[in-house]
């Protein structure tokens, strides 16, 4: 799957394309290939009030004439990270847009498709089109659009990556979701115990890290064929504890300064013992709402049990101090959820 680095002299200044510009990845892809002196571009469904940012449903609709090319590289960031759409609207939001950016780019276009380091699901790798290889309709589509640039490019790179977080300096992120259900849930006090394997590894990048490799491969031009990095910390990531006390360290860091009561650490309960014991004993106690927050929480077992390290091709540095700053970068944006204080659960 991986291929040597191709010929081609190095980029200086490109004509780039980056989809999903507006996105946590792509914003600050864009700000990067920017700095380096790049001509960027950008677009996402909505688009920006910014220069060179524009509007455009890939998948579903024509792209704008302003998108049609040519370009150096197309930076395709754009997708939906929800785990739970059904698996034709997860095709629509995760495959469709690839294969209408496939058509903006030409034989000599440097493509760069970002992917996730989960992406190889529950069997180890991509070639699987079954559902049931994958934790969810969202790794499963993240695969078909792997499998489809092997199929319809000669030429990609593949950058696979795990959890993203904010900035390295100061933790900060255009769009927080995902992984920042955490922080909220522990201070509404939404789960009542970390459903997780305590030692199970939680790998971790910052935007940076995601952003830098992407103007190195642009920089290094198209490689020969197809290219896959993972970037991670592989081996070296956090436990899921760490991780967990990471985040409880910052968000009392936050609360301290901000004279609200100190979160408690929540106990842990492994997958087996909640999914055996707790759960049907909860299902007969908690009322509608409880039950929708503990099943919902259900989809995160399989990322808090993760005790294989990826196989990464680039270790970044250590993520423990920009996760903790990005914990508190979230609470001082999100300043009504991080004063909360957590309601003792009761059946
Ligand atoms: N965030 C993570 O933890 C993580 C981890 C591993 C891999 N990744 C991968 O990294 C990439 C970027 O993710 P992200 O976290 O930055 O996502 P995000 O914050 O949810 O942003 C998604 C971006 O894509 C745009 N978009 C979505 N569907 C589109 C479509 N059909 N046509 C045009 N634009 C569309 C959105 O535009 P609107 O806002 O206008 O809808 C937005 O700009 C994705 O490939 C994702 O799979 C992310």
């Amino acid at each position: 799957m991986t291929a040597p680095a191709g010929p081609a002299a190095s980029v200086e200044s490109a004509r780039v394309l980056v989809t999903g510009a507006t996105g946590a990845v792509g914003s600050a892809v864009v700000g990067r290939l920017e700095a380096a002196g790049h001509e960027v571009y950008g677009v996402s469904r909505r688009g920006a009030p910014r220069p060179r940012q524009f509007a455009w449903h890939a998948g579903r609709e024509e792209p704008p004439p302003a998108l049609r090319g040519p370009w150096s590289a197309v930076v395709h960031c754009a997708a939906d990270t929800r785990w739970n759409l059904p698996a034709e609207q997860a095709e629509e939001a995760n495959v469709a847009p690839l294969r209408a950016v496939l058509a903006l780019a030409g034989p000599g276009t440097h493509l760069v498709h970002l992917s996730s380091s989960y992406v190889t699901g529950l069997a180890g790798d991509i070639a699987s089109h079954s559902p049931d290889a994958y934790r969810n309709s969202y790794e499963w589509s993240k695969a078909a659009a792997e499998r489809l640039l092997h199929t319809e490019r000669e030429s990609a790179d593949i950058v696979r990556f795990p959890i993203v977080v904010g900035a390295r300096a100061d933790g900060a992120l255009d769009r927080y979701s995902g992984f920042f259900w955490l922080p909220s849930s522990m201070c509404s006090g939404a789960v009542p115990a970390l459903v997780a394997e305590e030692k199970a590894l939680l790998d971790i990048v910052s935007t940076d890290d995601v952003a830098e490799h992407v103007d190195r491969l642009i920089a290094g031009g198209p490689p020969a064929g197809h290219r896959l990095t993972v970037l991670g910390r592989g081996d070296l990531a956090q436990r899921v504890d760490e991780a967990f006390d990471t985040v409880l360290d910052a968000l009392n860091d936050w609360r301290a300064e901000h004279g609200v009561p100190l979160l408690e650490r929540l106990p842990y309960v492994t997958p087996q013992q909640w999914n055996r014991f707790y759960l049907p004993f909860a299902e007969q106690y908690l009322d509608r709402a409880q039950l929708l927050r503990v099943t919902a929480f259900r989809a995160y077992q399989g990322y808090l049990s993760v005790t294989e390290p990826f196989d990464i091709t680039g270790r970044v540095a250590d993520t423990r101090p920009v996760l903790f700053r990005s914990i508190r970068r979230w609470a001082e944006t999100h300043e009504t959820s991080a004063r909360r204080v957590p309601r003792p659960w009761k059946a």
